[in-house]
């Protein structure tokens, strides 16, 4: 992202106003929803809330003890129910729910009678596989059907689902499912992946071999013989004979409003990923409403989130916001580039699309792609565009605005996090006027600031860090058994506030303009890495001594993986150790986290306290001036590393 500099971005003059025919029809197109939102917070919820179905109605709206809440006390709800059933018994029983375009040759439309009979008996199957509620399920699957629909049974009958994005590895998979305790792993015999099979079947054999709480594996046959697989008998079970007799009828669990959903894991800044934490009632209602205001959803639209479900993008607006809402989802379950370059144009057009939402790094590989793929096809279907996981340079939005929205679509850029649950930092498109480049503002309700590092607000064009200050129904209620952590990480860093760790500046019309992550996550094509996640994973092979990561920034993701390296005696530096490390973190944590460079050194810059100077590390990874040096114990070892990498990068 060349052109996120902060002085660029403040001179960014270009505004967008709703065209007049949306903001007429729009559903949030009251400006007073924000002050109405801040004054009496707890009754706007409420008023989300009414929208829905409960067992019990809520005594309190909010029990608000820094750091922990709780939304809806009291109140009695099942979100399937409110995802499914809800819109059955309202006459939607042939309506799309679910769209599903597969690997060229494949698509399934599930309805919401569909949708409940499958739930249904894959919640009458968890039951017979002894799953109660408050147990544990992992869900380790491609971008099929199957996905939400063990997300929905789990919901249904109170057991908390994790789903494991199908990019990770067996390791990383192993990982999650004991932090969990998980009883049973949902997974397949494999995926597509341009034209080619991901082995989920082995990476789970592989991982379950060290989980000693998995009792069940179901496996969903889905590219059968073309990649046969092992099932163990009395362990693993076929899905499709499991679904053969099972029954279509289960009534949803009448759950408390603070009974766990699910957790879903993301990179910190330890070694070790955390389990964040969302419940029922509050994840509910903070979803419907966000997807309903910011994607502006009508009755007969077809929404669109590339994401895959692996993500909190997709457990937020694939599968629960859009469903609450009784909207028509599209899944996918293969790349922008398979067949070819025009694939989400192809599946824009075969749906008639309305709203698409996807992220910054695949618009810049649009841009590089260029603009005929998107004008082979007909994109008029598109109302509204909205973009996610990282800053969004102007030039990506303008282009975005221009190429896919023909110029008339409003670009929504949310700002949100797997922590937040919910869209926080967003336009609403019938309302605000847009700059490229800026998530505007915060949702109604939502209160965030930017604070120095004494905690005292910053002025205008100031840069600091984002914090919220009040809750949001949404937000996560812990790191999973690690109550310590929650505190430390989220509610130390200032006391009392929500610390985002993303830095942040507002304009002179208050409008917030989001410039990446403070602290040692790094964020590649919008995913999520922790550096000593690659760090632990690098120095646990025998090669290698020590290890520092740090994020470079990437034309196309936004931001990649550099590694510097010093390997123990007796092993050789070279092309061919480059790609057996590179080769390693793959294997401990997955593709995603691959460094894109390796560079080895005899020594890496320290403190007199043994401490990494990362930020000289970036310095000399971007080409810049090197900052301070004076704390560092020599300082030779950074000019040297500095000639190095100069002479490398060529
Ligand atoms: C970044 C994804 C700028 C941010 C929903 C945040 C963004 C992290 C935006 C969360 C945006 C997400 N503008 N930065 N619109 N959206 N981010 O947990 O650094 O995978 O902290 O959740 O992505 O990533 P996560």
């Amino acid at each position: 992202m060349p052109d996120r500099t902060i002085e660029a971005l403040l001179l960014e003059e270009r505004a967008f106003a709703p065209p007049p025919a949306f903001r007429q029809s729009a559903i949030a197109r009251d400006e007073r929803v924000y002050d109405q939102a801040t004054k009496d917070l707890q009754g706007f919820w409420a008023r989300a809330a009414e929208d829905l179905h409960w067992f019990a109605k809520w005594r309190t709206v909010l029990e608000w003890t820094p750091p922990n809440a709780q939304w809806f006390v009291g109140g009695k709800t099942n979100i399937t129910y409110n995802c499914v059933d809800r819109h059955v018994k309202a006459g939607r029983r042939t309506k799309a729910a679910i769209i599903w375009e597969g690997e060229p040759g494949d698509e399934r439309v599930l309805t919401y009678g569909d949708l409940l009979r499958e739930v249904s008996k894959f919640a009458n199957v968890l039951k017979r596989l002894g799953v109660k509620r408050g147990d544990r399920v992992t869900i380790y699957l491609p971008m099929i059907p199957e996905l939400p629909i063990a997300m929905l049974a789990c919901a249904r009958i109170g057991a908390p689902h994790t789903v494991v994005f199908g990019g990770f590895s067996a390791e990383a998979l192993r990982d999650r499912i004991n932090d969990a305790q998980a009883k049973v792993l949902i997974t397949a015999d494999g995926g597509w992946r341009r034209g080619n099979i991901v082995p989920l079947k082995r990476n789970a054999d592989d991982a379950v071999a060290g989980t000693p709480t998995i009792e069940h594996v179901v496996v969903v046959r889905r590219v059968g013989d073309a990649a046969p697989i092992h099932i163990q008998e009395g362990r693993d079970h076929w899905w499709h004979r499991l679904m053969a007799d099972a029954s279509a009828v289960c009534e949803a669990e009448q759950l408390d409003s603070e009974d766990l959903l699910y957790i879903l894991y993301t990179s910190g800044t330890t070694g070790k990923p955390k389990g964040i934490v969302h419940t029922t009632g509050g994840y509910m209602v903070g979803t419907y409403l966000t997807t309903k205001w910011i994607f502006d959803l009508k009755d007969d639209d077809v929404f669109w989130c590339t994401a895959d479900i692996g993500w909190v993008t997709g457990h937020s607006y694939i599968v629960y916001g859009p469903l609450a809402n009784g909207t028509t989802t599209v899944m996918y379950e293969g790349t922008p580039d398979y067949p070819d370059k025009d694939r989400f144009w192809a599946i824009v057009e075969k749906y008639r699309v309305n709203i698409i939402y996807t992220a910054p790094t695949a618009i810049r590989t649009f841009m590089k792609w260029g603009p005929d793929y998107p004008a082979r096809r007909d994109l008029s279907s598109l109302r509204l565009l909205g973009t996610v996981g990282e800053p969004i340079n102007p030039e990506a939005w303008i282009w975005y605005h221009k190429h896919i929205g023909g110029g008339r679509c409003p670009v929504v850029d949310t700002w949100w996090q797997t922590e937040t649950g919910m869209i926080l930092i967003t336009p609403l498109p019938g309302i605000t006027t847009l700059k490229p480049g800026s998530a505007t503002r915060p949702f109604p309700g939502v209160a965030a600031e930017i604070l120095n590092e004494q905690g005292k607000p910053v002025g205008p064009s100031e840069g600091g860090y984002l914090v919220l200050t009040k809750p949001w129904p949404a937000m996560l209620r812990g790191i999973y058994r690690d109550p310590d952590r929650y505190v430390k990480q989220y509610w130390s860093r200032f006391p009392g506030v929500y610390f985002t760790g993303d830095g942040a500046k507002q304009d002179k019309d208050g409008y917030f303009w989001l410039l990446g992550r403070v602290d040692d996550v790094i964020n590649v094509a919008g995913h999520r890495i922790g550096t000593y996640e690659v760090e632990s994973a690098l120095v646990d092979n025998p090669a290698v001594a020590e290890a520092a990561v740090i994020g470079v920034t990437h034309e196309i993701k936004g931001q990649a993986i550099a590694a510097f390296v010093t390997l123990k005696e007796g092993f050789a530096a070279g092309s061919e150790m480059v790609e057996t490390l590179k080769q390693h973190v793959v294997k401990k944590i997955g593709a995603l986290a691959r460094p894109e460079q390796i560079l080895f050194t005899g020594e890496l810059p320290k403190t007199r306290s043994g401490k990494i100077m990362r930020r000289l590390l970036r310095d000399i990874a971007e080409g810049r001036v090197l900052g301070d040096t004076t704390t560092l114990a020599d300082q030779t070892v950074v000019q040297a590393l500095k000639q190095r990498y100069e002479e490398e990068a060529g």
